[in-house]
């Protein structure tokens, strides 16, 4: 048996580490100019040594240090930039983009480059400007929690910075540990706190940006309130840097809460979310503040891959699927105390929803039972390569909507045998957002073919968007119809040419041109 998986396993299967309609390695961008020597000589006369990153002389890089800058995530997209240029201030990176916009050279601004939708890496030899060393608080009043920050700035740190204040940032996720407040306001990122806290669009009163021109645009306000005119602001939250740099970020984070507690439980059938969703709405309100999903399948890659203490044999026997609740409340017993109520209701009900539940016990426990979910991201790029579908679709269709692309691969060939290990769903249930993940041993033309564009017109059949909460990138231009109409898309191209009529601001992410 083993010989003959082994043998299945060696035949020639067709594979391709650029696959074509991701980036065309072959087609440069034909209205922009590739950096030269000459242009390296002018950078290295804005920033200091250490901060020209280039193969071309003056400088001498190693092109495998640029690897880090050149590769996404998920070693998915794969640029070839012969230079990465890391300013330390606003007045760096404007003189950087002026000399871009002069000469017409690309740029991609880049954050913590955990961006899951190839917007982050370069498509051909475009200038990374990576933010990292613009990582300083320039204000926290602790009265209003409004914080003002440069954009490299990791969230996590931030988090750190105001924590002896009592305050949390509005966001939280996976990615904390990396991904700069710049990058999640230039993606307008979801995560794990939006039930509770709502969108970048309501938490962020102020932006500083270099347009791509190298204007300087200061929209750096501190106030709740601002109705004087377009709120300009909105437009570069989720531009995926197509429109400028972020350098500065003020953003009203909320108090801490004086207690978070989260439980875990184990569901039959999916088909008891939604009820669950309504009875623990119902029960927690005003304290619940997370109500994540994973699947039974997503729930043990999890597990497997060390994310998280899994629950005992017992405690997750047929369990088809997995809800995570966090409440965050101002009083430790009042919460548990409701949380144990919940508990005890649904597991003493005449048809229960649920066949189990476990309550951390301990700051631990709390979080070891959060990377059970926040951990499905690491664990799945340990399993295989990813093709990630992060879709907002009526909630009774979550598992639908896994099962019928699952079917689908299958009748194609391509499940288990074909190259296909999982098909998986986890997400924001709250938010109406799933991960659609289809993990795969390789990334090859045949499984991009099969998925799409079937899951694109599977989305628009439920109405849905095919970007809730990780956008467009490179990944996406193509199916921006699937969410946009044609008018909505015509607009953003005429916003697009707006501010950068030369198209030398992150070239070929969000809307092709
Ligand atoms: P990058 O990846 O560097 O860039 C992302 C995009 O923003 C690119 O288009 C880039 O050009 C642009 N950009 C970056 N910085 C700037 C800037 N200063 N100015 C202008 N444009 C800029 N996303 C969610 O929404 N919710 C989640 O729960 C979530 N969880 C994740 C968990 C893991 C483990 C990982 C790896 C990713 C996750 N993501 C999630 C995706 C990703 O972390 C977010 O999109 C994040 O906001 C990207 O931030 P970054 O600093 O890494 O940006
Ligand atoms: C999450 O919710 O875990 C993130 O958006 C990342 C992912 O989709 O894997
Ligand atoms: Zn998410």
């Amino acid at each position: 048996m083993l010989s003959l998986l082994l043998a299945r396993r060696c035949l020639p299967r067709r594979l391709a580490c650029v696959p074509r309609r991701w980036h065309s390695a072959e087609a440069p961008f034909e209205h922009l100019n590739p950096v030269t020597e000459q242009d390296v000589q002018q950078f290295a006369s804005i920033l200091p040594p250490s901060s020209v990153l280039s193969t071309l002389p003056p400088s001498s890089t190693a092109a495998s240090e640029l690897d880090q800058y050149n590769n996404d995530w998920m070693g998915k997209y794969h640029g070839k930039s012969t230079t990465v240029l890391k300013p330390k201030t606003t007045q760096q990176v404007s003189d950087i983009v002026k000399l871009c916009w002069e000469r017409r050279v690309g740029i991609v601004p880049q954050g913590g480059n955990t961006g899951l939708v190839g917007g982050s890496v370069p498509i051909h030899d475009e200038v990374v400007v990576n933010l990292s060393n613009m990582n300083k608080v320039r204000s926290f009043d602790p009265v209003s929690g409004i914080l003002v920050a440069d954009a490299g700035c990791i969230l996590q740190s931030l988090t750190d910075y105001i924590a002896p204040h009592h305050h949390i940032m509005p966001l939280d996720l996976g990615a904390k540990g990396s991904c700069h407040i710049g990058g999640n306001v230039a993606t307008n990122a979801g995560g794990l706190r939006l039930l509770r806290y709502g969108s970048l669009h309501g938490s962020v009163l102020g932006i500083e940006v270099v347009l791509p021109d190298g204007t300087i645009l200061d929209q750096l306000t501190s106030l709740r309130k601002d109705n004087t005119g377009y709120d300009l602001k909105q437009l570069f939250i989720g531009a995926e840097g197509t429109l400028g740099i972020i350098t500065g970020v003020s953003i009203l984070t909320p108090p801490a809460p004086q207690a978070s507690n989260n439980v875990i439980l184990a569901l039959p059938h999916f088909d008891n979310v939604l009820p669950l969703y309504k009875e623990v709405k119902r029960q927690l309100s005003e304290i619940l503040s997370a109500f994540e999903f994973i699947d039974r399948t997503a729930y043990d890659l999890a597990v497997k891959h060390g994310q998280g203490r899994g629950l005992t044999e017992e405690e997750v026997d047929g369990a088809q699927c997995f809800v995570l609740v966090e409440t965050s409340g101002g009083r430790r017993d009042h919460d548990e105390e409701k949380l144990n109520d919940l508990l005890e209701s649904l597991l003493g009900a005449d048809q229960p929803l649920i066949t189990n539940g476990v309550l951390s016990q301990s700051p631990a426990q709390f979080s070891s039972l959060w990377s059970l979910r926040e951990g499905v991201t690491e664990a799945v790029s340990k399993e295989g390569k990813a093709y990630k579908y992060d879709i907002s679709v009526p909630l009774s269709t979550f598992k639908q909507v896994v099962d019928v692309t699952r079917d689908h691969l299958r009748s194609k060939g391509l499940l288990h045998d074909g190259a296909v290990k999982h098909v998986i769903g986890y997400g924001h249930v709250g938010d109406g957002n799933l991960h659609l993940n289809v993990i795969a041993e390789q990334y090859t033309d045949e499984i991009q073919d099969a998925l799409e564009p079937f899951i694109y017109e599977l989305v628009a059949s439920h109405r849905g968007s095919i970007s809730a909460e990780h956008g467009i990138g490179a990944m996406k231009t193509h199916a921006l119809h699937f969410s946009k109409s044609d008018v909505s898309i015509a607009l953003m191209k005429q916003i697009k040419q707006l501010f950068d009529p030369r198209g030398i601001m992150n070239p070929g992410k969000v809307i092709e041109l």
